[in-house]
């Protein structure tokens, strides 16, 4: 299976790039097979996320499913961002090859990973809110 247009628009056009100096949260995950790493910033205000900015070292796959990620979380009440899954940003991509699945699963793991530190500076535990710190097996968060 070839990479869809949209694939192809994200990882030579990727948006939302770049660190955030004055993040309120940021997430890292990395998976251990393939050894990429994504790095994801958030701001947030009154419970939205108002701005967000990624960092990935990775295949291509991850660096148009971590732009698309972002595009989908932006403005966006975290309510809904915790419910972003790795198949939506799948979808919003028109697919990703078979071996490619991880990478967009990163993406999510990455959100929710910024969503945890952000609710972890403010002095709450993330675990009931985000959920466990990664539900897959593949995937790792880096502290
Ligand atoms: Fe590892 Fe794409 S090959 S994230």
């Amino acid at each position: 299976m070839a990479y869809s247009e949209k694939v192809m628009d994200h990882f030579a056009n990727p948006r939302n790039v770049g660190e955030m100096p004055d993040a309120d949260g940021i997430g890292e995950v990395g998976n251990s097979k393939c050894g990429d790493i994504m790095k994801m910033y958030i701001k947030v205000e009154d419970d939205i996320i108002t701005d967000v900015s990624f960092k990935t070292f990775g295949c291509g796959a991850a660096i148009a499913t971590s732009s698309m990620a972002t595009e989908l979380v932006k403005g966006k009440p975290i309510s809904e961002a915790l419910q972003l899954t790795n198949k939506a940003v799948m979808e919003a991509l028109d697919g990703l090859p078979p071996v490619k699945v991880h990478c967009s699963v990163l993406a999510e793991q990455a959100i929710k990973a910024a969503l945890s530190d952000y609710y972890t500076k403010k002095g709450i535990d993330p675990e009931p809110i985000v959920g466990k710190a990664t539900d897959c097996d593949e995937c790792h968060f880096h502290n």
